[in-house]
C-alpha cells in the first residue's frame, strides 16, 4: 500500500531554493545597513517561558490570549513559541545586564515567529521578522534615526511604504483617556461587535483598531488620544515630528493607530503598503519604556520595530537577488566510469581552490551534459573522455564561444582555479 504523502502543517511552508535569493538579498542588505547604524545582531531562543509574553505583551492581547503556541514541556514548564521578539530581546538585555555599559544598546534580529492566526494571503503561522531595538534612551531623536534606517533599507530594495504615526500616551495620561473611551462606549455596546464589547471592558484602546465594518461609525466618533496627551507626551510627539521632518521623512498621523501589543507608550507606528492587499502592515513598532521593569529587569527605555519578511519578499520582483544564486564556474563532464573517478578528483581540486564546481552523478552523453552546463550557466566545462584519459590530458571548453583547448592537470588548475581565467 502506498503511504499518503506527509506535507507541511497549515500556515507553514517551505522556502525553496528558487525564492531564497530574495530572502538573502533582504537579509544581507539589512545586516549591512543596520550595522552601519550601530545595531548588533542578537539571537534569542525560539521558545521562552510563557510568562514572558503574558507579562510582556499582555494577557488580554489577541497575540497572547488567542494565538500563541503554548505547551508544557517534559518537566511541566509552560513554554511558548515566540510570537514576537521584543519581549525576548528585553529579557536578554536585562538577563545579561547589558545596561551596565551605560549608553545605548542597539540590537537587531532576523528569525521566525509563531502565531496561530487565521490563514490569509500574507499571513502565516510561522512567519519571519527582521527587527531592531534601541535600548537605553527616551529621546525622540533615536526614534527618528531608527525609522530613517528602516526607510533606507526599504528604499534600497525599491520598496515604498507609507509611514503612519501616533502617540498612545503614557501611564500618566492614558488611564484618563481610557476612562473617557469607556464612558463613550458604555451606551453604544449594543452596536459593537462581540470582540469590541469585551474589549470595551478589558482593553478599551483596542476598540480603536477594530476592523469590523459595523464598528466603524462608532470608532470614527470616539475621542482622539492625540487630543488627550499629557504635556510631556505631547512635547515628545512634537519633537519626533520635528526630527522626522529634518530628515526629510514624510508621515501621516493616525490617532486610531494603537497596535496589538500592550507594551507601547508614546510613539506607535506602522509602515503600510497598498501593494500587499488586506494584510497591508509591513512594519510595526514603537516605544516601550517600562517593559524591562515589567519583566523584572532594570529601569530601561526602549524603541524598536519589526518588519514582516514574508510580506517584504512579496513586494520584490521574483528574480531579485537571483544573480547571487547557484551558478557553477566549472561544470565537469565525463564519459565512462574511469573518467568519472578523474572527474571527482578534478572537482575536488577546483573546489579546494575556491571554484564553484558542478558534477552530475547521472553522467549521460556529452551532449546532454553540455546542455545541462548551459542551463546552469557554467562559465567553463572540463571534458574528460577516453582520449583525454589515455593521454592524461583534459579538454577545457569556454561556454560563451565554444572554444576548446587541451591542458594538463597543472594547467587546468592554473587556468580555472579561483583567480584564473
Ligand atoms: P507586530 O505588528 O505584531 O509587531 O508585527 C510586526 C510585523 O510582523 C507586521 O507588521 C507584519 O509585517 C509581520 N507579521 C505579523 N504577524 C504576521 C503573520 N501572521 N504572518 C506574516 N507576517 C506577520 C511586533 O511583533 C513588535 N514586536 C514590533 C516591535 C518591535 N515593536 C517594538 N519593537
Amino acid at each position: 500500500m502506498e503511504e499518503k504523502l506527509i506535507t507541511t502543517v497549515p500556515g507553514t511552508r517551505d522556502l525553496l531554493p528558487d525564492e531564497i535569493s530574495r530572502w538573502h538579498l533582504i537579509e544581507d542588505r539589512a545586516r549591512q545597513i543596520f550595522t552601519r547604524y550601530g545595531f548588533l545582531e542578537i539571537r534569542t531562543p525560539i521558545f521562552e517561558a510563557t510568562e514572558l509574553f503574558a507579562r510582556g505583551v499582555g494577557e488580554d492581547t489577541d497575540i497572547v490570549g488567542k494565538e500563541m503556541y503554548t505547551f508544557h514541556d517534559l518537566s511541566g514548564r509552560s513554554i511558548s513559541l515566540r510570537p514576537e521578539n521584543t519581549a525576548p530581546v528585553v529579557r536578554a538585555y536585562a538577563q545579561h545586564a547589558m545596561h551596565r555599559g551605560g549608553g545605548l544598546t542597539k540590537l537587531y534580529y532576523i528569525g521566525p515567529m509563531f502565531r496561530h492566526e487565521k490563514k490569509q494571503k500574507g499571513r502565516w503561522r510561522q512567519f519571519y521578522q527582521i527587527g531592531a531595538e534601541a535600548l537605553g534612551s527616551d529621546h525622540p531623536a533615536i526614534e527618528a534615526e531608527t525609522i530613517e534606517m528602516l526607510l533606507e533599507l526599504l528604499s534600497s530594495l525599491g520598496v515604498r511604504g507609507e509611514l503612519l504615526l501616533n502617540s498612545v500616551g503614557c501611564g500618566r495620561c492614558r488611564p484618563d483617556y481610557i476612562l473617557l473611551l469607556r464612558r463613550e462606549l458604555q451606551h453604544r455596546t449594543n452596536d459593537l461587535c462581540e470582540d469590541c464589547r469585551r474589549r470595551a471592558e478589558t482593553n478599551a484602546l483596542r476598540v480603536l483598531d477594530c476592523k469590523v465594518r459595523s464598528c466603524q461609525p462608532i470608532v470614527m466618533q470616539l475621542p482622539r488620544i492625540t487630543d488627550h496627551l499629557c504635556a510631556e507626551c505631547a512635547d515628545h510627539f512634537r519633537r519626533l515630528q520635528g526630527f522626522l521632518s529634518d530628515a526629510g521623512i514624510g508621515y501621516g498621523i493616525v490617532p486610531r493607530l494603537v497596535r496589538g501589543l500592550d507594551y507601547y507608550v508614546r510613539t506607535a507606528f506602522e509602515i503600510v503598503s497598498g501593494d500587499l492587499g488586506a494584510q497591508n502592515a509591513l512594519v510595526g513598532g514603537g516605544r516601550y519604556d517600562g517593559l524591562s521593569e515589567v519583566l523584572g529587569g532594570p529601569r530601561a527605555q526602549g524603541f524598536g520595530f519589526a518588519m514582516g519578511l514574508d510580506r517584504l519578499v512579496m513586494l520584490l520582483p521574483e528574480d531579485a537577488g537571483r544573480d547571487a544564486g547557484y551558478r557553477p564556474g566549472v561544470f565537469v563532464a565525463y564519459l565512462g566510469e574511469e573518467a568519472f573517478g578523474k572527474g571527482i578528483a578534478v572537482a575536488r581540486a577546483l573546489r579546494r581552490r575556491g571554484v564553484t564546481c558542478h558534477l552530475e552523478f547521472a553522467g549521460g552523453s556529452l551532449k546532454s551534459q553540455l546542455r545541462q552546463a548551459n542551463k546552469l550557466g557554467a562559465g567553463h566545462v572540463v571534458i574528460i573522455g577516453d582520449q583525454e584519459l589515455r593521454r592524461g590530458r583534459y579538454l577545457i571548453r569556454r561556454m560563451e564561444d565554444s572554444v576548446q583547448w587541451d591542458v594538463s592537470m597543472a594547467e587546468l588548475l592554473e587556468q580555472l582555479g579561483a583567480g584564473g581565467s
